[in-house]
């Protein structure tokens, strides 16, 4: 079409249609392949993946995880390595023997909590395209029982101790893993999301009035998700009430090195960790910007007191610094609230633990759901997506605080999404100043009216809704991938599946990529060292994808290239 066409004198590839069926798309002249797929085996002597069973659980700490989601590429001498998110199951598909996926031994617990996690491979690419090296000395599992360590003002504090660690400073296993980020001195950053699904009480959520406060803003209930507490006496909050305060942070992982230990950085606060996006002030002071996924939370950014100096010791800079949160004005200012003793009145370690509740203290404007965020290498602005939002008007669901329609979240019945953009005061991440604006609020121009139809760069050609994974390339496109409605009816009709788009940071312009198969979303984006592959997160697909008839569906990771072997990104 027309409309087609002069898009791509802008876009460096054709936009392509919406879709609705079980299949990747990708534009003209470009090409797409599978890099791994949930049980791939990692390590020796780990069989091929069964569809019967859906993989051994004896083998299950050796594949590759389940719903993969935030990556990044590391380069070590000859060898590229990728870390990747592996953010939960599901159940009924990874315990195909169960009736429902509800696990009915120690032994289908300890599968689920194998898949998850993070995974840490070596990955090639041969004359068959990439695939994981299998036995690399750098692919790790990172799981819900591998051994991490606890850093920063929180580490040791009473409410992180248990009894198998008394002195609160080593905890099993990272979970709810969901978006990543990268440092300047090349460690992975993996983020803990929904981690409250993972607990349950056999015998009452008890504990301190602040404990049981705790439970109820981070959402931690006596029914557990997955029935893991009926099995394992640790995510059993009766048993083991301070469990749950060991999770819910951002951990840094040295993909470099297949023998250090994962440290949890507590200076970053404890809540639902989208992703973390690091960049630097211009005065050297690490700055990472931190979204808190749920309906009514916050904005939060951390600035380090020391510099990043690239060559010197770095494993300070994430346990010493200050935590942030935002308040938008509507007259499109904003600032960063230091969240400090002072301003909040709770002890240092406490207010990080219950970041929540702290940053409620202050005054923080609730948002729709913060997920990924990603700062444009080329200006100095930084992008949020702001997925959705139901219950925009009403109290949430977790105890929180109001939230009024108004600032960047500018509808009730928020079912689109949409991506607030902010100008840091004189061109410093680190400032306490911004202006805002919204860079796109997504929409249906062809069945809504009004805010609900979308901002001027939404059109019939480039529908979608739910904006959440997100990053830029090194050319300056800012990549959107969704996880919303994919029925394509109703207000939905015309955005199709789950998908990825590219957007023009300066003029606005937004055009569709890549679809994926219907019941997926697309999270999760990084790129080979030489820019010709772009790694593309597929989790939680429907049908029978990327197998045939009859196989289970399974989470993967597909590459994308240029069939001409130019730069994708
Ligand atoms: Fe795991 Fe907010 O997405
Ligand atoms: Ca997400
Ligand atoms: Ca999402
Ligand atoms: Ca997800």
């Amino acid at each position: 079409s027309a409309r087609a066409q002069e898009a791509a004198t802008r876009f460096p590839f054709t936009p392509i249609a919406a879709q609705t069926d079980f299949q990747v798309h990708v534009p003209e002249g470009y090409v797409h392949d599978i890099l791994v797929s949930w049980g791939d085996p990692l390590f020796d002597g780990v069989q091929a993946f069964d569809h019967a069973t859906g993989g051994a659980a004896a083998d299950s700490d050796r594949v590759f995880g389940e719903n993969t989601d935030g990556m990044e590429t590391f380069v070590i001498g000859a060898h590229q390595i990728m870390a990747v998110n592996n953010e939960y199951v599901n159940p009924e598909i990874n315990l195909p023997q169960t009736a429902d996926g509800t696990p009915a031994s120690a032994e289908d617990v300890r599968k689920l909590q194998n898949l998850q996690g993070v995974t840490v491979m070596e990955i090639v690419e041969g004359p068959e395209g990439w695939a994981p090296v299998k036995g690399s000395r750098f692919n790790r599992r990172l799981h819900h029982n591998a051994p991490m360590t606890i850093a920063g003002p929180a580490a040791g504090h009473a409410l992180l101790q248990t009894e198998v660690d008394p002195e609160g400073l080593n905890v099993l296993g990272t979970m709810g893993n969901c978006g990543a980020g990268k440092t300047p001195w090349g460690t992975y950053l993996t983020c803990e999301e929904n981690f409250n699904g993972y607990f349950g009480a056999s015998d009452g959520l008890g504990g301190e009035a602040t404990v049981q406060a705790g439970y109820k803003r981070y959402g931690i209930h006596e029914q557990g998700q997955y029935g893991y507490e009926a099995f394992d006496p640790r995510f059993d909050v009766s048993k083991t009430p301070n469990e749950p305060h060991r999770f819910g942070w951002v951990v840094e992982i040295d993909p470099t090195n297949p023998d250090s230990t994962p440290v949890k950085r507590t200076a970053l606060g404890r809540f639902k960790h989208e992703n973390a996006e690091v960049t630097l002030a211009p005065d050297g002071r690490v700055v990472v910007y931190l979204g808190d996924d749920e309906r009514g939370e916050f904005l939060y950014r951390f600035v380090s007191d020391a510099p990043y100096v690239p060559g010197e010791d770095t494993a300070h800079l994430l346990n010493e610094g200050t935590l942030y949160v935002a308040k938008f004005h509507d007259d499109q200012s904003g600032e960063w609230l230091a969240m400090t003793p002072e301003t909040t009145g709770m002890e240092l370690a406490e207010m990080l633990i219950f970041a929540r509740t702290a940053a409620s203290k202050l005054g923080a404007t609730t948002m729709d759901r913060p997920e990924w965020i990603a700062v444009n290498p080329n200006a100095v602005e930084a992008y949020c997506c702001l997925t959705n939002n139901k219950n925009r008007g009403l109290k949430t669901n977790a105890g929180g605080d109001a939230t009024p329609v108004g600032g960047p979240n500018p509808r009730e019945a928020n079912k689109f999404g949409q991506i607030v953009r902010w100008y840091p005061a004189g061109d410093d991440h680190a400032a306490d100043g911004f202006q805002w604006d919204l860079y796109v609020m997504a929409g249906n121009p062809e069945t809504e009216e009004g805010a609900y139809a979308g901002s001027p760069n939404v059109t019939a050609g480039n529908m979608f809704n739910s904006p959440d994974g997100m990053a830029f390339d090194s050319a300056g496109l800012l990549w959107i991938q969704t996880d919303g409605e994919d029925s394509n009816e109703g207000e939905f009709a015309g955005m199709g599946n789950n998908q990825q788009l590219a957007g023009n940071p300066v003029t606005g312009e937004i055009a569709r990529f890549l679809t994926a198969p219907n019941g997926a979303e697309v999270t999760g984006l990084c790129w080979s060292a030489d820019r010709r592959t772009m790694f593309v997160g597929i989790q939680h697909p429907g049908g029978h994808w990327p197998g045939k008839e009859g196989d289970l569906p399974r989470s993967s990771i597909i590459t994308v290239k240029r069939a001409d072997g130019a730069l994708v990104g």
